[in-house]
């Protein structure tokens, strides 16, 4: 008999594969109605196909209910093309991140990431701490539009159109390079809206918009206008809004401060490292790529592959992100469990992984949390 949910499992590479284990160990202790097919994704498919993330793995997300992706190893372009099967070299192949790929071919705007700090986790910076950062994901420096070398043509447009580009418009194609940041009213509007209904549907008081408008005046001036037109809908949350570099003073200074922040595409993705490792780093960040048809779940973390094949690396991150999933699905009360496991293992602190000073490997910190799901009765059904 089919089952209600296709899941595509995108382990990646690195210590992704680990880390899926273990969150898989998890689910399988819930009766969620749903059969998981593996996808094709990570460095080797880069290596032997010279495509990271094949179309054979973009078929089956656009056949699947939901995605948890491990971790994928990135490497900048020259590394990338050395690593690449002799006959695939010199053809011109160009890496990109398949997760940036992910959130931009199937829109996957939201870039959601919750950072709770759990009562015991001896990485807290301090207890108590409850942060969710919207991060645009699709648009601003992630764009991809990049030049280098920089093309004749467009110097000269530069040159024509923009006063400060006069230092810049001597040097040799070679000697500079370009990416743009671009960013629209409608991407900008559509990730504040996501954070300020966020807000308003889980009792959160404020919304934090990040930017840097005041230098980055074009792109940033539009999103923090565009945001503060959302926040007019919403009198009922509280608005406020921070330099990407004060907040990043700020928000370890006075944490309780700050409730939900919204942000770009890049300061989003540094704003969320820090909030974080403000809950016990890597091992504890949490992701959903969330669009209105699809959502990808991930562990904030890279694929470390130095810790890789060693059974080290914390799972919390993804076990946490698939109760990201399970919230998206509709299933809270298997989500609820999920996070009052991983409370509970936490407060207890037998079990702990060695980023938490201890010696447990990864898959006994699945086993641990899938040990301690309380039954279904406690939770109402
Ligand atoms: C993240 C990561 C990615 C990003 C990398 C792996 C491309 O840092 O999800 O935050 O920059 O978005
Ligand atoms: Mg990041």
């Amino acid at each position: 008999m089919s089952k209600k949910y296709r899941i595509a499992w995108l382990p990646g590479d690195g210590i992704g594969v680990e880390v899926m284990e273990a969150a898989r160990v998890v689910l399988d202790a819930l009766d969620l109605d749903a059969e998981y097919i593996h996808g094709d994704i990570g460095w080797e498919y880069w290596c032997s196909e010279g495509d990271s993330f094949p179309p054979r793995t973009i078929e089956l997300l656009k056949n699947v209910h939901a995605a948890m992706f491990g971790a994928i190893t990135s490497k900048p372009a020259r590394a990338a093309e050395a690593e690449l099967a002799p006959e695939l070299k010199g053809r011109g192949l160009v890496y990109r991140s398949p997760i940036v790929r992910m959130r931009q071919l199937f829109d996957l705007y939201v870039c959601l990431r919750p950072c709770k700090a759990y009562a015991g986790n001896p990485l807290n910076h301090r207890q108590a701490i409850d942060l969710v950062v919207f991060r645009e994901n699709t648009e601003d420096l992630y764009a991809g539009v990049e030049f280098s070398p920089v093309p004749r043509e467009l110097a000269d447009v530069l040159g024509r159109l923009a006063g400060p580009f006069a230092p810049f418009a001597p040097l040799g194609p070679d000697e500079y390079a370009v990416s743009c940041k671009i960013n629209t009213k409608s991407g900008s509007r559509r990730i504040a809206r996501a954070a300020y209904e966020f807000a308003r549907t889980h009792g959160r008081k404020k919304v934090t918009i990040v930017h840097k408008a005041n230098v980055v005046r074009a792109t940033d001036g539009l999103f923090l206008e565009e945001a503060r037109k959302v926040a007019a809908d919403y009198p009922d949350i509280q608005t406020d809004d921070a330099n990407i570099d004060a907040i990043g003073m700020w928000l370890l200074k006075n944490p309780f401060n700050y409730d939900v922040l919204v942000a770009p595409n890049l300061y989003g993705d540094i704003v969320s490292d820090l909030c974080a490792q403000m809950v016990g780093g890597l091992g504890f960040g949490c992701s959903g790529n969330i669009g209105e048809k699809l959502a990808v779940f991930e562990p904030t973390h890279g694929s470390a592959p130095k810790h890789a094949g060693k059974q080290k690396a914390n799972p919390i991150a993804t076990i946490l992100a698939a109760k990201m999933m399970l919230d998206w699905l509709g299933h809270a009360d298997m989500a609820r469990r999920i996070e009052a496991a991983v409370a509970e293992v936490v407060r207890e602190g037998k079990v702990r992984t060695y980023d938490m000073g201890g010696a447990a490997t990864t898959m006994e910190m699945g086993r641990a949390v899938a040990d301690a799901l309380a039954p279904v009765a406690a939770f109402g059904g």
